[in-house]
C-alpha cells in the first residue's frame, strides 16, 4: 500500500486564520471526501491495532465521527458519540476543557460502555490534547477500559502528545 502519511498529506489544506487569527486550520475534509485514500488511512487505523483488540469505538464530534463509524464498521463492532455540551438526550458525564482555538464541555451518556468494555477513542487531529484528554476521561469514568487513542494528524508543536503521557497515541502522520 501507499505510504499513509503521505496519504493524509496529500487529503489536507492548511487554512490561515481559520477559525481565529493566527490559526492555521488543517483541514482534512479533502482527504475524507476521496473514497480511496479515506478507505486506504482507515484500513491503516485497523491494521495498526490488529483483530479483536478493541470492543467499541468513541468518536469525538464532530470530526472524529466520521473516521469512528469507519473504523467500527470496518471491524464489526459499534460506535459511541462523545458529544459537545447538551446534545445527547438522556443522562451524561460532562468534562470541560481548553482547545488549541478556545474551550468547550464534551459529554458521554453515563451508559455508555458496560463495564471492563475496551474502547478505541478516536479524532481528526491531535493539537493541544485538551479534546483528547477529556473524551479519555469521559470514557472512563462511563467505565470504559481506553486501549488507545487514534487520530489521522498530530500536530507536534502543540504537545497534545505530552499532555497526553502516559498514555499512547497513534497518528499516522506527525507535523511539526
Ligand atoms: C478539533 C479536532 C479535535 C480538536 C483538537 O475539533 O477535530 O477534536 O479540535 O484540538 P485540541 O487537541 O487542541 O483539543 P473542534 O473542537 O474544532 O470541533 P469540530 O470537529 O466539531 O469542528
Ligand atoms: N485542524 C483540525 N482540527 C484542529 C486543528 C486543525 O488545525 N487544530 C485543532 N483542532
Amino acid at each position: 500500500g501507499r505510504d499513509l502519511a503521505a496519504v493524509v498529506l496529500g487529503g489536507t489544506i492548511d487554512v490561515p486564520d481559520f477559525p481565529k487569527p493566527g490559526v492555521v486550520f488543517k483541514d482534512l475534509m479533502p482527504l475524507f471526501a476521496d473514497g480511496r485514500a479515506f478507505h486506504e488511512v482507515i484500513d491503516g487505523i485497523v491494521g495498526h491495532y490488529g483483530p479483536e483488540s478493541f470492543d467499541v469505538v468513541a468518536g469525538v464530534e464532530a470530526r472524529g465521527f466520521v473516521v469512528a463509524a469507519a473504523i467500527a464498521y470496518a471491524t464489526g463492532v459499534g460506535v459511541v458519540p462523545v458529544r459537545k455540551a447538551g446534545k445527547l438526550p438522556r443522562q451524561a458525564l460532562s468534562a470541560s476543557y481548553e482547545l488549541e482555538y478556545g474551550e468547550a464541555v464534551l459529554e458521554v451518556h453515563e451508559d455508555a460502555f458496560i463495564a471492563g468494555q475496551r474502547v478505541l477513542v478516536v479524532d481528526d487531529v491531535l493539537a493541544t490534547g485538551g479534546t483528547a484528554g477529556a473524551a479519555l476521561e469521559l470514557v472512563e469514568r462511563a467505565g470504559g477500559t481506553v486501549v488507545g487513542f487514534t487520530v489521522l494528524m498530530e500536530l507536534a508543536f502543540l504537545k497534545g502528545r505530552e499532555r497526553l503521557s502516559p498514555r499512547t497515541v497513534h497518528a499516522l502522520l506527525t507535523v511539526s
